[in-house]
C-alpha cells in the first residue's frame, strides 16, 4: 500500500508533536520535583536554625538540657494536625532532629536510634562545625547502603552557639518520601495539560493533513481526467500553491489544445486550398492559349470562383479560431428572435439561394421572443443551420423556422425536408471538418458550420441539437437559449 503525502504528513506531524511533548513533560516534572525540594530545604534552614536557637538557650552547666528539648520534641511530634496544603492532607508532624556535640557525637535524637553515635564525619555536622552551611542526602536508615530515591532523606544542619562559639550542631531530617505527594500532585497536572495540548495539535495537524491531501487529490483527479481527454474543469483549491498549480495546468492544457488547434487549422487550410489553386493555375494555363473572348471569360470567372472559395473558406476559419479561444460573451444584449431570424434569412446572398432553388420559408413564431446574447454571434450560428437546411432540402421545398418557449429555454427550431442525418454521420457532425457532399450539386462544405454554431451556444449556455424529424423527411435543428 503506498501512503499518500496526507497520511505521510500526518504521521511525521503525530511523530514529531509526541516527542516534543514527551520531552517537554519529562523536563518540566524534573524541574517541578526540584523547585519543591529547593522550597523544602529552605524552610528546613530556618526550622533547623530556629530549633538551635532553643538548644542554645538549654545549655546549662557546659551541657545541653537534652531532656528539655526532648520534652519539646516530643510534644511537636504529637500533635495532631490537619492540615490541608491543596490537596494534599497532613496530619503528623515528621521533622526527624538529633543533635551533636562540638566532637560530632549525636547526644541527642528524636527517634532514639541515632544517640551516642558518631556522625562528625557526615557532611551536615561535618560543614557545619566548621562555620559552613552543613547539609546532606542520604538514607534515612543508617543501615541501608544503597537507598532508592525514597529511602532517602534531606538532612540540614545549624550550629548552637555558646558564648559565641559552636557549642555543637542541630540536624532537621525531612524524608523525601514526604515530598512525593506534592509531587504526583503537580506531575499530573503537566501530564494532563501535555495530553490536551498533544489532542489539541494533533487535530491541527490532523486537519492540515487533510487540506493537503484534498488539494493534492484534486489535482490528481483534474490532471488524470485531462490525461484521458475528458473536458476537465480546473479545480477550486484555496491552498496557494495547490491553485498555482492547477491554473498552471490550466494554462499548459489550453497553450497545448491551441497549439493542436492552430497545426489542425494549418493542415486543413493547406489541404483545401490546393483545389483552387490547382484549378487557378490549370485555368490561367489555359487562359495562355488563343481562344475567344467568350471562352476566356469563361475561364475567367472560373479563376474568380476559385479565389471567392479560397476567401471563404480563410475568413470562415479565422472567425472559428477567433471564436474557438473565447470564453465569454462580450456585447450582450436584448434581441427579439423574429427579427434576427428575418434579418438573416433575408441576407442579400441567402435571399438568392433561396429563391433560385424554389424555397418556402415557413414561420411559426407566436409571439414575440426575447434573448440575451451577443448579436453577430448569434446571428451567425443561425445563419450556418438556416444555410445546411438550405442546402440539404430538395428544391421547390419547405423549410419551417419556429421559435417556443420552454420554463426554461426560449427555442428556435429549424427543419427542412431532406433525407436527414445519415446514421453513420448522426456522431460526426459536430466534429471539425466533417461534411458530406449536398445531395444535388455532390459538393462538400468546409464541415465547419456546426462546430461554430456549438462554439456558440456554449457561450450562451445554450445547446444546439440536430436530429432528424420524427415521422417525416427531414432534419431538425434546435438552438435553446436559456431565459434567466
Ligand atoms: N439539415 C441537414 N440535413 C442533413 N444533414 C445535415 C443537415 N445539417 C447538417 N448536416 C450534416 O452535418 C454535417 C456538418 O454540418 P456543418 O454545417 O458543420 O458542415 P457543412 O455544412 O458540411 O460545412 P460548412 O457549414 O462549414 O460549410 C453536414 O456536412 C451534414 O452531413
Ligand atoms: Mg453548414
Amino acid at each position: 500500500m503506498k501512503l499518500t503525502i496526507g497520511v505521510k504528513l500526518f504521521i511525521t506531524y503525530f511523530v514529531i508533536t509526541s516527542a516534543i511533548v514527551w520531552f517537554v513533560t519529562d523536563k518540566v516534572s524534573l524541574r517541578v520535583t526540584k523547585g519543591i525540594d529547593e522550597a523544602a530545604e529552605d524552610v528546613m534552614v530556618d526550622t533547623a536554625n530556629l530549633l538551635a536557637q532553643v538548644a542554645g538557650e538549654n545549655i546549662i552547666d557546659g551541657h545541653i538540657n537534652t531532656d528539655k528539648m526532648h520534652n519539646l520534641v516530643d510534644s511537636y511530634l504529637n500533635r495532631e494536625l490537619n492540615a490541608k496544603i491543596y490537596s494534599v492532607t497532613k496530619n503528623n508532624p515528621n521533622l526527624q532532629v538529633y543533635i551533636t556535640n562540638k566532637n560530632g557525637i549525636v547526644i541527642y535524637d528524636s527517634t532514639g536510634i541515632r544517640k551516642g553515635k558518631d556522625y562528625s564525619l557526615w557532611n551536615d555536622v561535618y560543614d557545619t562545625l566548621r562555620g559552613r552551611y552543613g547539609k546532606r542526602s542520604s538514607a534515612i536508615d543508617p543501615s541501608i547502603k544503597n537507598p532508592s530515591p525514597e529511602q532517602k532523606a534531606m538532612y540540614v544542619s545549624a550550629p548552637i552557639y555558646h558564648n559565641k562559639e559552636i557549642f555543637g550542631v542541630l540536624t532537621t531530617i525531612k524524608p523525601t518520601a514526604d515530598l512525593k505527594p506534592y509531587i504526583m500532585e503537580q506531575k499530573k497536572h503537566i501530564e494532563e495539560y501535555a495530553i490536551y495540548l498533544f489532542l489539541v495539535s494533533l487535530l491541527f495537524g490532523a486537519g492540515a493533513s487533510f487540506v493537503v491531501s484534498r488539494g493534492t487529490g484534486k489535482l490528481v483527479k483534474y490532471t488524470t481526467a485531462l490525461s484521458k481527454g475528458e473536458n476537465a474543469v480546473a479545480p477550486k483549491i484555496r491552498q496557494v500553491e495547490f491553485s498555482e498549480l492547477a491554473r498552471a495546468i490550466e494554462k499548459l492544457r489550453v497553450d497545448l489544445e491551441g497549439r493542436e488547434y492552430v497545426e489542425e487549422y494549418i493542415n486543413t487550410m493547406a489541404h483545401e486550398l490546393r483545389t483552387p489553386i490547382t484549378g487557378i493555375k490549370a485555368t490561367a494555363e489555359n487562359l495562355l492559349m488563343p481562344m475567344s473572348s467568350a471562352q476566356r471569360e469563361h475561364f475567367v470567372n472560373n479563376i474568380l470562383d476559385a479565389n471567392k472559395r479560397m476567401d471563404m473558406l480563410v475568413n470562415r476559419l479565422l472567425n472559428l479560431s477567433r471564436i474557438e479561444r473565447r470564453d465569454q460573451l462580450e456585447n450582450i444584449e436584448k434581441i427579439d428572435v423574429k427579427t434576427l431570424i428575418k434579418d438573416v434569412v433575408q441576407s442579400p446572398s441567402r435571399k438568392g439561394n433561396i429563391t433560385r432553388r424554389g424555397i418556402n420559408v415557413q414561420y411559426t413564431i407566436e409571439r414575440k421572443f426575447t434573448i440575451k446574447a451577443e448579436k453577430l454571434l448569434v446571428e451567425q450560428a443561425l445563419a450556418n443551420i438556416v444555410d445546411n437546411a438550405i442546402d440539404f432540402t430538395p428544391i421547390n421545398s419547405i423549410i419551417g423556422i419556429k421559435v417556443s418557449e420552454s420554463n426554461t429555454h426560449v427555442i428556435i427550431q429549424v427543419y427542412d425536408q431532406g433525407k436527414g442525418v445519415p446514421e453513420h454521420a448522426r456522431k460526426q457532425i459536430f466534429r471539425r471538418f466533417f461534411s458530406s457532399s449536398r445531395p444535388d450539386t455532390g459538393k462538400r462544405g468546409n464541415g465547419l458550420g456546426l462546430r461554430f454554431v456549438k462554439k456558440i451556444m456554449n457561450l450562451h449556455n445554450g445547446t444546439v441539437s440536430l436530429k432528424n424529424r420524427f415521422m417525416e423527411d427531414g432534419a431538425v435543428a434546435t438552438l435553446k437559449f436559456p431565459i434567466k
